[in-house]
């Protein structure tokens, strides 16, 4: 397979799964496509052309030839300088390494981050809160996340690869958009009456969340006790990364009881505590990975190879 048609993929499932519906993602291009024809030519030189075909300003083909053919991908959740040195050492003892895929952004993808934020109040409005506080308060924390990565080193392992000689790309919010569909799934089948516990147990019986516990790294429970039923269920995977701690509160007053999170800070969760909403966190990486498998199916189905490092967990449902 080509690489542009590996990433085409990627993109595709992503819209499939995407919280916005295919009609929102369109909804989206088309205000994307308005600021591009908006803008006068003179700026035209800043605008990051790719985002016209794809919603998605965090998944991207950072290094290479769209055309490459691809056979062998390194995968992995975060692809730094170490993992692009692994890259080269593996080729240099003989594995053919065509491209590094990472899941977490790198480059641009990441400086741009905050754009991919705005789904999360889509995600709030299924469950009753209103599009424009959600819209609102997203609108000041994708300023906060922009202006957080502004002065990071968002090249350092990109600029690794290029002088290696390494393709590269990243996945982010379509393996997110992916695991938040399946899990919301799964959690709507066991109903609202189902204890922390059923939810906890058919969480651990997900293979990569059961490789993660084995690993110390699986589903725990960070709010709320065992016995407990659920209530409504609210999955929040995607969306790029954790959204304004208000939305905790609101999302309790509006009736969820429970939030299924990738990862939670303590200061969340202590809004959680004192709004009574239970909050099961099913595990940073192994989510990650789960949603990376959703797609990478796909892949290998098209005769990829995949090689698994840097806490990526590899489960074919292929
Ligand atoms: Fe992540």
């Amino acid at each position: 397979m080509r690489l542009r048609q590996l990433y085409e993929m990627a993109v595709a499932r992503g819209i499939e799964s995407d919280p916005r519906g295919a009609a929102g993602v369109e909804r989206a291009l088309r205000e994307t496509r308005k600021a591009w024809d908006d803008l006068p030519e003179r700026r035209r030189w800043e605008f990051d052309a790719e985002s016209l075909s794809n919603p998605f300003a965090d998944t991207r083909i950072l290094l290479g030839d769209p055309e490459l053919e691809v056979a062998t991908v390194l995968v992995g959740v975060d692809m730094e300088v170490g993992e692009m040195l692994l890259a080269d050492r593996l080729r240099e003892r003989g594995t053919a390494i065509d491209l590094v895929l990472a899941h977490h952004p790198m480059g641009r993808a990441l400086a741009d981050l905050g754009d991919v934020m705005a789904v999360q109040a889509d995600v709030w409005r299924r469950c009753g809160l209103p599009i424009s506080y959600g819209e609102a308060v997203m609108a000041e924390r994708m300023q906060e996340i922009r202006r957080a990565f502004h002065a990071y080193n968002n090249e350092e392992a990109v600029d690794a690869a290029r002088l290696l000689g390494l393709s590269v790309m990243c996945c982010h919010t379509p393996a997110d958009n992916c695991v938040q569909r399946y899990i919301q799934d799964r959690c709507d089948q066991l109903g609202e009456d189902a204890t922390l516990g059923e939810l906890m147990d058919m969480l651990k019986s997900i293979p990569e969340y059961r490789e993660a516990t084995i690993r110390g790294a699986g589903p725990i429970l960070f709010q709320g006790e065992d016995g407990r039923r659920t209530g409504r269920v609210l999955v929040e995977m995607t969306g790029g990364t954790s959204g304004p701690k208000d939305a905790v509160k609101r999302l309790a007053e509006a009736g969820v009881g429970t939030i299924v999170d990738m990862h939670m800070d303590e200061e969340r969760r202590k809004v959680a505590e004192e709004a009574h909403i239970n909050v099961v966190v099913a595990g940073h990486h192994a989510s990650d990975s789960l949603g990376m498998n959703l797609i990478l199916d796909e892949w290998e189905r098209a005769g990829v190879s995949l090689l698994a490092c840097s806490g990526f967990i590899r489960v074919s449902r292929a």
